[in-house]
């Protein structure tokens, strides 16, 4: 079923009746106009209406179609234009395409032409519009990413996860970073019923308070500086599926009560407009904060806190799940050994000590984080205590922390900054352990931005 919306403008009853009767058992929704001067109306009357795609004759009496496609074209540039023209016109047919119109088609056409047109079109626009999301999208509908665990602690999270995914609830997730949340807010997703509809997720500490809005509400064109056109907001790009609002605890007040009235009433206002549009969303929410102690401090709205915390699920730290740690670290080993193409397949028993004893503040991330540097720098295939950034107890565990989208360049400079402090910052010894030159590594820190603590360095 095609669910996009085409208008037509064209001055002959007839035509605009036969499309009509052509495109709608297609699932195409038509909007017609009989002038120019109507459809650009509408446009201006309604800065959120955007059709697919618009099909316009050139020879129409008040404004011409030339005209109308110029002022189409400043009020909605993103919108593809199908021209029509008479046989003998194609000089005007071919100024159309030149400001702008995507293609046009002779009449009289037989409609499978006219269909195929369109088609092309309105991919391409897709392909446009989308083209934001498109990348979080294609990640998104993949299946959720494999949860490990053996823990009973862990197996209780997992097992509420998939039962309390079936139901319509807004479910809260809390818990410290690194720990899972959002592998969690997948699984619920993709468990269910909504599973066919998009997956989205915003970090609302990552964008201002009105970036956020216009993000998660859109906008009207003109709503504010730069707003060229109207732009539709996530709740209306994840209608039907579930959105993930990731850290809602840095959320303003402002914006919790709009979040507050989409969950209540699912309805919202996209920015500059008056007119209030309607969603079926499913939320769910992650934060490391104490949300009840926000809740106590006047910082986030308690009956916001209420209805997002229908069900809380707290996946909790590692250090309270230690049996978890050898099934991920061993994961973990299979994932980055099949990317650097090694076979990093053993670990020590020392090795696993050493991470069981640990107190992983960055939880499973860091983890991962570990187990990657190790695969890289690994010359067997097997991870010894060596590999670990530990310094022989893991209480005494050096200050490591890289996120997951590391590239080489920085466990390059993660192992430098290790390799110098293991060796109480002596530059030569340093050196020679990394097989480069003092001059290289002395580059090399500069480069990398490293601080070595003061009185250190000069005395090795
Ligand atoms: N049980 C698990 N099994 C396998 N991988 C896991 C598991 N839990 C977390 N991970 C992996 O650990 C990394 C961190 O997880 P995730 O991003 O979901 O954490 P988070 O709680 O959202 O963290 P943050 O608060 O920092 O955003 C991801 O790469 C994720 O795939
Ligand atoms: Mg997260």
């Amino acid at each position: 079923m095609n669910l996009a919306r085409i208008a037509i403008c064209d001055d002959e009853k007839e035509i605009l009746r036969y499309l009509k009767k052509v495109l709608q058992p297609h699932g195409y929704a038509v909007d017609s106009y009989s002038d120019g001067q109507t459809l650009l109306d509408k446009l201006d009357a309604d800065t959120l209406y955007a059709p697919d795609l618009l099909i316009q004759d050139i020879n129409m009496p008040g404004i011409n179609g030339i005209d109308v496609l110029k002022n189409v074209r400043e009020r909605r540039p993103e919108l593809p234009v199908v021209i029509m023209t008479a046989y003998g016109s194609i000089d005007s047919a071919v100024t159309t395409i030149k400001l702008g119109a995507y293609d046009y088609i002779t009449k009289p056409f037989p409609k499978e032409k006219l269909l195929a047109v369109m088609e092309k079109a309105l991919e391409r626009e897709t392909l446009l519009k989308e083209n934001q999301l498109l990348k979080e999208e294609l990640s998104n509908r993949s299946a959720p990413g494999e949860i490990i665990f053996t823990s009973s602690t862990y197996r209780d999270v997992y097992e509420m996860t998939l039962q309390v995914a079936a139901s319509e609830a807004n479910i809260l997730i809390q818990g410290e970073s690194g720990t899972g949340k959002e592998l969690v807010a997948r699984a619920i997703h993709f468990n269910s019923a909504r599973r066919e509809h998009r997956y989205l997720t915003i970090n609302c500490a990552a964008l201002t308070d009105t970036l956020l809005e216009s993000q998660l509400f859109g906008h009207v064109r003109g709503a504010f500086t730069g707003a060229a056109s109207a732009q539709k907001g996530l709740l209306a790009a994840a209608d039907g599926g579930t959105l993930f609002l990731d850290e809602i605890g840095d959320m303003t007040l402002a914006l919790q009560a709009k979040l507050l009235r989409v969950i209540q009433e699912r309805e919202y206002t996209p920015v500059g407009s008056t007119e209030s549009r309607t969603c079926n969303i499913r939320i769910v929410a992650a934060t490391n904060k104490e949300l009840e102690r926000e809740v106590a401090e006047g910082r986030f709205r308690e009956d916001l806190f209420y209805r997002i915390n229908v069900i809380t699920l707290k996946p909790p730290p590692l250090r309270e799940r230690k049996e978890d740690i050898e099934p991920l670290a061993r994961h973990f080993m299979v994932r980055y050994s099949a990317r650097t193409k090694k076979q990093v397949i053993f670990l020590a028993d020392d090795a696993l000590r050493l991470m069981q004893d640990y107190h992983w503040p960055g939880n499973i991330r860091e983890l991962e984080n570990i187990i990657e540097r190790a695969v890289i720098l690994a010359r067997s295939n097997r991870i010894t205590p060596d590999l670990l950034p530990f310094r022989g107890s893991a209480s005494a565990a050096i200050d490591f922390c890289c996120d997951n989208k590391d590239s080489l360049e920085s466990i390059e400079r993660y192992h430098i900054l290790w390799i110098l402090k293991k060796n109480a910052y002596h530059k030569s010894r340093a050196a020679e352990i990394l097989g480069i030159t003092r001059k290289t590594l002395d580059r090399k820190i500069a480069d990398y931005g490293l601080t070595i603590p003061k009185g250190r360095s000069e005395s090795c």
